[in-house]
């Protein structure tokens, strides 16, 4: 393979080796809508999240049965894992955002009548201009992010949470707090990062958390109990220094090889929440995530071992032609080579028969898609896993000036879900 027409052959080969089809009735389940309505998974929007129907489907659609251990690397604000406790399944993740973690603990946790109680007996305190609010933060957008008097409500509101006692009540009203940031503040989220709002509807920090507090109160009263999840704030790729086996299905999502940073895009929720205290102490955190994006830690080296002839072919491809980022075909090269290493790590800790479900979307550089979907299929084989299906979920939207630039590749601007079997 060295021009261009002839990864299109390889593609369509590779999609007929696997016998990759098309189910749109996937295409609303492999992203968390703005307007989600669940009980607890409506609290919060995680851009990358998918639909807690998804991981129900799923279990259902591979016949789980309750005992099997439901596992997530990449557990963001905790879909799967909630779907799992709800199943009354066992259910392990990692998430290496601080923020995502603390999320999904919180979202999955079990609560008493009395941290129930507690929860609705918080007043909202008295708003008081403070000097310098600003000055706290090292962020150094906070000023553009909020008006002064909403992150002194802001202010206010933290203060008063962080002396309720009881814990569990506290981390739930300062979820309810984190969950109505993006709200309030002048900026959402978009793409990779934050965009100022065209439309701002000017809400009141108050208001806000006092309506979010109600949404946690009746999304969690009289709820039946179920078992934690265990989440750990690690990278997956350090599975080896916990006792994890016997897992019966891992669903995930990682993030896409498309250069969006996911701590760029939580931004104001891991600056705000005290998540992070330094740009030092960002950058340390980023460098731990897959290699996914450019702030990763991109000068490790890696061995072969997961290269295949396909990858090969892509990454010379790609170190030909001129990207806006010459780093780009490195970092693939790095993405692969975790994955791999991850779903090796998966293979030997699955039960016989046991699953792993992957969703993910395919990016493009150059005038080139790559198909991450067929890439992982491969990482899959080489872990020891068989392909059972690749499903096409949805073909995204593309700008005219990319469809001129990627011509009939658009097409594999596509999200699937790669199913594979131990
Ligand atoms: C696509 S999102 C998963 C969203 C999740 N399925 C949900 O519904 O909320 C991918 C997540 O992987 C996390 N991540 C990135 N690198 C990681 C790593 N090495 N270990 C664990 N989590 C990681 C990101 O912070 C992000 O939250």
């Amino acid at each position: 393979m060295t021009d261009r027409e002839s990864f299109w052959t390889a593609y369509k080969e590779l999609d007929a080796r696997y016998g990759t089809y098309t189910d749109d009735s996937y295409e609303y389940q492999v992203h968390l809508s703005r307007t989600e309505r669940a009980p607890i998974h409506r609290w919060l929007y995680y851009q990358e999240g998918y639909s807690w129907a998804l991981v129900a489907r799923m279990l259902n659609h591979l016949n789980i049965n309750s005992k099997a251990l439901v596992f997530d690397p990449f557990a963001g604000s905790g879909t799967t894992l909630l779907v799992a406790k709800e199943a009354g399944n066992k259910s392990i993740g990692f998430e290496i955002n601080p923020f995502g973690a603390f999320v999904a603990r919180t979202k999955t946790l079990n609560y008493s009548d009395r941290d129930l109680k507690e929860l609705k007996k918080f007043e909202i305190p008295e708003w008081k201009p403070m000097t310098n609010v600003y000055d706290k933060y090292e962020l150094k957008i906070v000023g553009n992010l909020f008006d002064r008097h909403k992150l002194e409500k802001i202010e206010a509101l933290q203060e008063k949470i962080r002396r309720v006692e009881n814990e569990k009540t506290r981390d739930l009203l300062f979820t309810a707090l984190l969950s109505i940031l993006e709200n309030v503040s002048n900026y959402r989220k978009g793409g990779n990062g934050l965009k100022r709002k065209r439309v701002n509807r000017n809400l009141d920090v108050f208001m806000e958390f006092k309506t979010k507090t109600e949404q946690i109160y009746n999304d969690l009263v009289d709820r039946p109990l179920g078992t934690e999840p265990i989440i750990i704030n690690d990278s997956c790729l350090n599975i080896g220094e916990h006792n994890i086996d016997n897992i019966g299905i891992s669903i995930f999502s990682p993030p896409y090889a498309n250069c969006f940073d996911p701590f760029e895009v939580y931004k104001i929720e891991l600056w705000i929440g005290e998540f992070v205290s330094s740009y030092d102490d960002l950058r340390g955190k980023r460098r731990k995530a897959l290699a996914s994006n450019l702030n990763a830690d991109l000068k490790r080296e890696v061995g072969m071992a997961h290269r295949t002839e396909l990858l090969d072919a892509l990454l010379a491809f790609l170190s030909r032609e001129e990207l806006w980022d010459k780093r780009i075909p490195r970092m693939l090269d790095i993405y692969f080579h975790d994955m791999l290493d991850l779903l090796s790590s998966l293979y030997s800790r699955t039960k016989n028969n046991g699953f792993c479900v992957i969703v993910v979307g395919n990016s493009a550089y150059g005038k080139l898609a790559i198909p991450t979907d067929i890439l992982l299929a491969q990482m899959g084989e080489k872990a020891g896993f068989d392909v059972k299906e690749i499903t096409i979920a949805r073909t995204n939207e593309t700008s005219s000036q990319q469809h001129a630039k990627l011509g009939r590749y658009t097409e594999y601007l596509r999200e699937s879900l790669v199913v594979l079997q131990k």
